[in-house]
């Protein structure tokens, strides 16, 4: 795995979110490294974006290592952490969550993604110019019910973030995260209606739904050397939903 282009890991890009951004910054010259739990859904994205697919389980420490160990040598310009469970989940109040789905989700959403970016650092810093990209939600500035253990695996990233940055300020890795709002997805779930999308589309400045096209130009623009002096920041990408 050699490459001229700048290279980035997508993690979640075998669908929804994550493909659409692996296809935007490969249209940008990005070279992407397709990685997700399912290998034959990043293969089939990586064929797609012309990259490579890394077949990865972020909730596991072993399989993190293992991915580390196919990018030895690769200088990772940039990392977007993106991989959660989110389009599977049902909605519930927090009192009906059990321990398990609990752990499940904090385990993958967080745990994974301070995991996996911890595998990744040898690789990271070998570019001298790194920048990660962590993906939470704005579901954390509405408090959206019925998703705690989501919204709150999606706060903890937004703190984590804030700590990488500081942490790896030295190494001059930057580190940020954006909140999008609800995008509509190749991926059919039920924890949203077709009324409460036509109400929160109503209730925003943008007024139409978002899709993954437009995560691509923050996410590139956060990548890339346009935001150099941008690092332990959130970026909002929810259509004017909420505003701060
Ligand atoms: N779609 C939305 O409305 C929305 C809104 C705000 C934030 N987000 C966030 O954007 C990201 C992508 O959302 P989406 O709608 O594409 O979700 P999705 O559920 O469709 O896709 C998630 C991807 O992550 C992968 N994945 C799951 N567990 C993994 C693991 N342990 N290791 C590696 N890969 C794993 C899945 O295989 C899948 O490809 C998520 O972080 C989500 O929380 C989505």
């Amino acid at each position: 795995m050699s490459t001229e282009r700048k290279t980035v890991l997508v993690t979640g890009s075998g669908q929804g979110i994550g493909r659409g951004v692996a296809l935007g910054l490969a249209e940008r010259g990005w070279h992407v490294l397709v990685a997700d739990i399912d290998e034959q859904r990043a293969k089939s994205v990586a064929a797609e974006v012309g990259g490579d697919a890394v077949a990865v389980d972020i909730s596991s420490a072993e399989s993190c290592r293992a991915a580390a160990d196919q990018l030895s040598g690769v200088a990772l310009d940039g990392l977007v952490n993106n991989a959660a469970l989110f389009s599977t989940l049902a909605m519930k109040p927090f009192w009906e969550i059990d321990e398990a789905e609990w752990n499940r989700v904090l385990g993958v959403n967080l745990t994974g993604t301070w995991q996996l970016t911890k595998a990744l650092l040898p690789a990271l810093r070998r570019s001298g110019d790194a920048s990660i990209v962590n993906v939470a939600a704005s579901a954390v500035w509405i408090g959206r019910p019925n998703y705690a253990h989501y919204v709150a695996s999606k706060a903890g990233l937004i703190g984590l973030t804030y700590v990488m940055s500081r942490e790896l300020a030295g190494a001059g890795i930057r580190a940020n995260a954006v909140t999008p709002g609800s995008v509509q997805t190749e991926i059919p779930r039920t924890t949203i209606t077709a009324e409460q999308v036509r109400r929160q589309v109503e209730a925003q400045n943008v007024q139409r739904p978002a899709t993954p096209g437009d995560l691509v130009g923050v996410v590139a623009f956060l990548l890339g050397s346009d935001s150099g002096f941008v690092s332990g920041q959130t970026v909002n990408v929810d259509g004017g939903l909420t505003v701060r």
